[in-house]
């Protein structure tokens, strides 16, 4: 019976709860989007844990004002196991596992060690409902494991040229692993409906005739003030400003995420 229980969950260890939030470039919207989906998720009634991928250089506790007492530094120096590790949040209704700053995953941390954080992470994530993970900028190794062993990624882009080739660079990196991730786009800082969609047209037929690469339209953002004020107020976008036109495009992206 032990046994039997203990294939079950090996069996389901595939990152399918798991959405990895990624750019290649960098100041698109990730930390945002990434909080503001955990946050979403949470209030409509789903266990969530938002997790800080990016290693080095992380966000998610700058945004929301977080001083955490535990964070990635320590599961991957031995010194706590991940799930002791993560933290409720009340202010977005969810767990929250720290980045680290400062953390070189590059220089110090082998592929070994990254695939015990991948293994890690899977186990952790039977626990939740969903779980999104806050990708660094780039393309290093972090991102392309972490990104792969999502079920699925978010390529978050914008109209602007640099964000386009850096997103069609990523999924051809994520694209060409042995399981590749299921991927969807989305627009963020649009100026309007008609340019994000174009914006994700010209990505789409780049990465469908190079790379024979299918990528949805999860959602497009309007680019709105509200959302750097709350930043700024390291207060969560949803509470701090429920009227703001851009929390339609989150809900929408919402209803893109569940019901696909
Ligand atoms: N839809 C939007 N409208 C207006 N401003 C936005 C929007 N989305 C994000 N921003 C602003 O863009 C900036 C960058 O956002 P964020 O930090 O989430 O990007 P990032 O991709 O995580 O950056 P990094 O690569 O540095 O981690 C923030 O200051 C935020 O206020
Ligand atoms: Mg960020």
């Amino acid at each position: 019976m032990v046994q039997e229980n203990i294939s079950n969950i090996y069996e389901r260890l595939d990152g399918q709860n798991i959405i990895a939030v990624a750019s290649g470039k960098g100041g698109v919207g990730k930390t945002f989007l990434s909080i503001t989906l955990a946050h979403a998720f949470a209030i409509s009634g789903e266990k969530v844990l938002l997790v800080d991928g990016d290693l080095g250089l992380p966000n998610i506790d700058i945004q929301l004002g977080l001083n955490t007492t535990y964070d990635l530094g320590q599961v991957l120096t031995g010194k706590t196991p991940m799930n002791q590790s993560v933290s409720f949040v009340p202010a977005i209704g969810c767990d929250v596992l720290s980045g680290h700053l400062g953390l070189s995953a590059t220089t110090f941390l082998s592929d070994g060690q990254l695939q015990l954080l991948r293994d890690d992470l899977y186990i952790l994530a039977q626990h939740y409902d969903h779980v999104f993970i806050d990708l660094g900028t780039g393309i290093e190794k972090t991102i392309t494991l972490l990104g792969s062993s999502a079920g699925s990624v978010l390529i978050v882009c914008t109209e602007d040229p640099t964000s386009l080739a850096d997103a069609y660079t990523l999924v051809k990196y994520l694209s060409s692993r042995p399981k590749p991730p299921r991927f969807s786009v989305v627009v963020n800082m649009a100026n309007t409906q008609k340019e994000g969609e174009r914006t994700y047209q010209t990505l789409l037929k780049a990465c469908q005739n190079f790379l024979n690469a299918e990528l949805s339209l999860g959602g497009i953002i309007h680019q709105e003030s509200h959302i750097k004020e709350a930043i700024r107020q390291q207060m969560p976008f949803l509470t701090t400003y429920p009227d703001s036109p851009a929390v339609k495009d989150i809900e929408t992206l919402v209803s893109y995420l569940k019901n696909r």
